[in-house]
């Protein structure tokens, strides 16, 4: 079994989680700068106004990466700091960072992966109604355009949004992520239109104004099924519940995004359950739009549940069993199951764009951070991607997340995925075991796996 030769290894980040830098150099409110601050939102109370300070500490970060042998770097871009109100003035010192930023990485050979949109929404836009409104797609196009012209010399990877599954069922279904609102059905589902046209608007921008060839995708999450065994039955009911929906989870599923953007057009079940309320949403030309082709499908991907559990994630029937610092189950084989049922259906390469481990991560006395469960995870979950691509299945790349411990949304920053320890007191970075570790099985393209 071995991974294909030019697999794409890497660590990825997002813009609010790390930079800080929340109100310099002219950078515009986001909804997270706004709404974090709102009292028991947060744990412990707190945001990501300093995060890791990655803002002013870029040069070193990068530094760190090239010493654990990073070769491809996924970030975000802050739509604020780029175009402080959402639309209009563009901010030249929010362009002088990203383009510092990226020339770094590229002097220390480390490929740039840009995401468009990782969940930090620009306020001003909010209050014109954000996402509910159908403008929020040419905002979003004219956003992806201007990020085109300014950095595609530069990147030639490029992702529109990041878990549209997470940011509006967290965000707009349960109130767990800013801007904290429980809507309703039909509100939901209009925000979901009008972010999948925004997704295939950037990618006709990208794809029109880009100055070398880009490779376009974009990185969703979604129940991922695995088999209870490796019979052919088993295997189907897999691959059927890894795409289904219900009439209350739907923003979380895999379909409800996927199948328009790759086959341009909805779920029928989706017809099936909101028809009335789904038809009207969708004007002449919309789904050419929206399923704008893409390079490859991204996923984001942290746990499986088994055939069976049909509630998404795994509770019960998992009792006492390996559980991540933030209660994700371990779960070898979910990296073989969900990039081959992805590939299959949307027979696009897939990416994975996250997957990683939360740990109770501390410097210890011997100044080191010794994460050897954070290394178990990776290499079974490695295991599972070599077996997939041994087997022939397309996948482009790996992605860990995340680079650097950082602000955890709403669960603060108690929560640490890095390869890079960060102390937030001091802001001083420690590469952890598992950043050394990852290091090596870069340089031999996984074969210690
Ligand atoms: C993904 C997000 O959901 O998983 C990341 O794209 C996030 O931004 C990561 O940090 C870890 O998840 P969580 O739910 O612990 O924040």
């Amino acid at each position: 079994m071995k991974f294909p030769k030019n697999f794409i290894w890497g660590a990825a980040a997002a813009a609010y989680q790390i930079e800080g830098a929340y109100n310099e150099d002219g950078k515009g409110l986001n909804i997270w700068d706004i709404y974090s601050k709102d009292p028991g939102r947060i744990a412990h109370g707190e945001n990501g106004d300093i995060a890791c300070d990655h803002y002013h500490r870029f040069k070193e970060d990068i530094k760190l990466m090239k010493e654990i042998g990073i070769k491809h770097y996924r970030l975000s871009l802050n739509w604020t700091r780029i175009i402080p109100d959402g639309t209009g003035e563009v901010n030249q010192k929010g362009v002088d960072f990203y383009n510092q930023l990226l020339d770094t990485l590229i002097e220390n050979e480390i490929e740039p992966m840009v995401t468009l949109f990782h969940w930090d929404y620009p306020y001003e836009l909010h209050c014109k109604g954000g996402w509910l409104s159908r403008e929020a797609s040419d905002w979003f196009e004219n956003y992806a355009k201007t990020c085109t012209e300014l950095f595609s010399d530069k990147v030639k990877y490029w992702m529109t949004i990041n878990e549209p599954q997470v940011f509006v069922g967290l965000g707009y279904y349960s109130g767990l992520h800013a801007p904290f609102y429980k809507l309703c059905k039909t509100d939901l589902m209009r925000m979901t239109h009008n972010i999948l046209l925004s997704h295939g608007k950037a990618v006709r921008a990208i794809r029109k104004y880009a100055k070398q060839p880009p490779i376009i995708g974009f990185a969703p999450t979604g129940p991922c099924v695995t088999p209870e065994n490796e019979t052919k039955d088993s295997i189907e009911i897999a691959r059927q519940q890894s795409f289904e929906f219900s009439e209350n989870g739907y923003v979380f599923s895999n379909s409800w995004w996927g199948d328009p953007i790759v086959f341009g057009k909805y779920n029928d079940k989706a017809f099936e359950l909101f028809g009335d309320s789904l038809k009207p949403l969708i004007k002449d030309g919309d789904m050419e739009i929206i399923s704008a082709p893409i390079d490859f499908y991204g996923a984001n991907i942290y746990s499986s549940s088994s055939v069976g559990i049909t509630n998404g994630y795994p509770s019960n029937e998992y009792i006492g069993c390996p559980r991540t610092a933030v209660e994700w189950v371990v779960t070898d084989d979910a990296l073989y199951w969900a990039t081959k049922f992805l590939n299959e259906r949307y027979k696009l390469p897939i990416l994975i764009t996250e997957n990683g481990m939360a740990c109770h991560d501390w410097v210890h006395l011997d100044g080191k951070v010794h994460d050897p469960n954070r290394i178990d995870y990776t290499a079974r979950y490695l295991k599972g991607l070599k077996r997939a691509t041994s087997e022939n299945i397309d996948v482009m790349g790996y992605l860990y997340w995340s680079i650097l411990d950082n602000f955890e949304w709403n669960s603060g920053y108690d929560k640490r995925f890095g390869l890079i320890y960060v102390d937030y007191q001091t802001q001083k970075r420690t590469i952890k075991d598992s950043g050394y570790w990852f290091g090596n099985v870069i340089k031999n393209n996984g074969e210690n796996i």
